[in-house]
């Protein structure tokens, strides 16, 4: 399994947003609908082993937390606009606890704090960051998360929370990649190591 905990530090937190406009009025929403293309396409198909966690922590009413799971997940397509769509139509939700919107798309209103702590502990936690150890050096195990920010990096307290759960930091390369380049990289560092020879 790999998860990635995506935070999205102004992502708009209603479904009051234009399909139209997404990259201007929803706080970097957009930012976040390419990791989930990041997270699931490849050529053809899904990937149903991955799992990704959006925190939407902007206006009105944060934090608002986006599950997608891809074992479960359908209407799921490679263009933004349609993702976004399934999104709004979570936002819609005044959920009480995780509430399933779609097939593989759950919202709740759980914080960074509570998604961190629900995940499994036999999940080894990553915190990717540039100053970390090089990814090529790292060994994996079968159950990942990742955790990055979106065009901003994890605020002090948000790092203080994850280094609660001793996660390993781990850089990607020498300079900053997008969030959603990021997935890509990793899932192409994971996909490499899935041969045994290579591990
Ligand atoms: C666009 S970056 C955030 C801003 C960026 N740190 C800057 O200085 O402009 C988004 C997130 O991707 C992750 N990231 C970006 N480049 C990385 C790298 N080379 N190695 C590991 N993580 C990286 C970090 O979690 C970062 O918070």
């Amino acid at each position: 399994m790999r998860r990635f905990v995506v935070l999205g530090h102004r992502a708009i937190t209603s479904a009051d947003f234009k399909l139209d406009d997404l990259s201007g009025s929803t706080g970097r929403l957009d930012i976040l609908l390419r990791c989930v293309n990041s997270a699931f396409f490849i050529s053809h198909d899904i990937r149903r082993d991955v799992e990704i966690t959006l925190m939407l922590l902007g206006e009105p009413r944060p934090p608002k937390t986006v599950r997608i799971v891809g074992s479960e997940v359908k209407y799921l397509n490679p263009d933004e606009r349609s993702t976004a769509a399934l999104i709004r139509n979570a936002l819609l939700q005044r959920p009480s606890g995780e509430k399933r919107t779609s097939p593989g798309i759950y919202v709740s209103e759980r914080s960074y704090s509570e998604v961190l702590s629900n995940i499994s502990k036999e999940s080894q936690m990553h915190y990717l960051k540039e100053d970390g150890e090089d990814v090529r050096q790292c060994a994996f195990g079968d159950d990942n998360t990742f955790v990055l920010g979106d065009d901003q990096d994890l605020t002090d307290e948000e790092e203080k929370t994850l280094m609660e759960y001793s996660p390993k930091k781990i850089s990607l390369g020498p300079i900053s990649y997008h969030a959603d380049h990021c997935l890509t990289v990793v899932n192409n560092e994971l996909d490499r190591r899935r041969n045994a020879s290579l591990r």
